[in-house]
């Protein structure tokens, strides 16, 4: 009999999913009417999770499945799962990093640069005639600015080589200095943005870091900053962000998610100086084939006795 896998979503592209199909049966939770009454018929038969960042894995829905083993989240973030609840039960848990490193950091660039480029303005621009009418405004230049970079994670450290290309000065913020890292560390958050010109935030979300960047870390950032958010809509105050770009606090905002995705506030939608994204950082064929198949390895080497090839330590 085929191990019992509960697909949380439906983020897995058709040849991942078909190797999911083909070695697990599976209860796709999301196709359901009611998956209220879906899990209450097959909650002893679930034997593992594949899971992804935006459906929360909670201690309620850990609890009521008594023969789950696995998580394996087509994500490198894992703020959605409850690890708490997962280790009290010795379940496994398993995430998607490095496939997804690069392209993660170049969303972070493309932002970076449409921002300080004014890429979407000038696109529009053009489509809609206004050229013709006379230039648009000028945009700012990234060489020689300091790029502030909030998690020197194997993302962050994407970011901070690409930012080197493009002849940015770099610093870091985390929870400590790391070794071997050939850039400035600097502890406090709030310290970054005052020295920075663009603050990156490529950080973990969850709890730990829940509001990080506040008011008074804009305020510290400063009216010729921009914010480039590839990390969690969480780690911002996003009320007082949205305030300190109306009031000019900051130059300008890059982001990629959200505090209450897909919703994105209206008051953003309407800035002409900030560059919106719908959470797409690892969202290229390549990368998203890679997670998949991770997703799915995981599972395989678990439920064979192999060890796990990307676990949650
Ligand atoms: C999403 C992400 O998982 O890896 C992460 O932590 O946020 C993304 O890669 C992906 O967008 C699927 O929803």
């Amino acid at each position: 009999m085929k191990p019992v896998i509960l697909v949380m979503g439906n983020y897995l592209q058709p040849t991942e999913m078909q190797a999911l199909e083909d070695n697990f049966e599976t209860v796709h939770l999301w196709k359901e009417k009611d998956p209220e009454s879906l899990l209450q018929e097959r909650k002893s038969d679930i034997q593992g999770i594949a899971s992804v960042h935006s459906v929360p894995v909670s201690r309620t829905l850990i609890e009521a499945l008594p023969n789950l083993e696995i998580i394996s989240q087509f994500a490198v973030g894992y703020d959605n799962i409850d690890l708490a609840a997962a280790k009290e039960r010795g379940i496994a848990v398993t995430n998607t990093p490095d496939v997804l490193t690069d392209d993660t950091a170049d969303t972070g660039m493309a932002l970076l640069l449409a921002v300080s480029r004014r890429v979407c303005e000038g696109d529009m621009y053009v489509r809609v005639g206004k050229w013709l009418n006379g230039n648009m405004p000028l945009g700012w230049s990234p060489k020689g600015k300091v790029a502030g970079i909030v998690g020197m994670g194997r993302i962050g450290q994407s970011v901070a080589r690409k930012c080197e290309a493009f002849g940015m000065k770099i610093m870091y913020q985390g929870p400590r200095k790391k070794d071997g890292i050939p850039y400035d560390y600097v502890a406090d958050v709030k310290a970054l943005a005052e020295i920075s010109d663009y603050l990156i935030l490529t950080c973990p979300g969850g709890a730990g870091t829940r509001h990080m960047v506040n008011a008074e870390v804009l305020e510290a950032l400063g009216p010729t900053g921009f914010l480039i958010n590839i990390a969690r809509g969480s780690v911002v105050d996003e009320q007082a962000l949205i305030k300190a770009l109306q009031d000019k606090v900051i130059l300008g905002a890059g982001l990629d998610v959200y505090q209450d995705e897909p919703r994105v506030p209206e008051e953003l939608v309407k800035m002409d100086n900030v560059v919106l994204l719908p959470h797409v950082g690892s969202a290229t064929h390549e990368t998203r084939a890679a997670m998949g198949q991770l997703v799915v390895k995981n599972l395989l080497a678990h439920f064979h006795g192999d060890p796990l090839l990307t676990p949650v330590r």
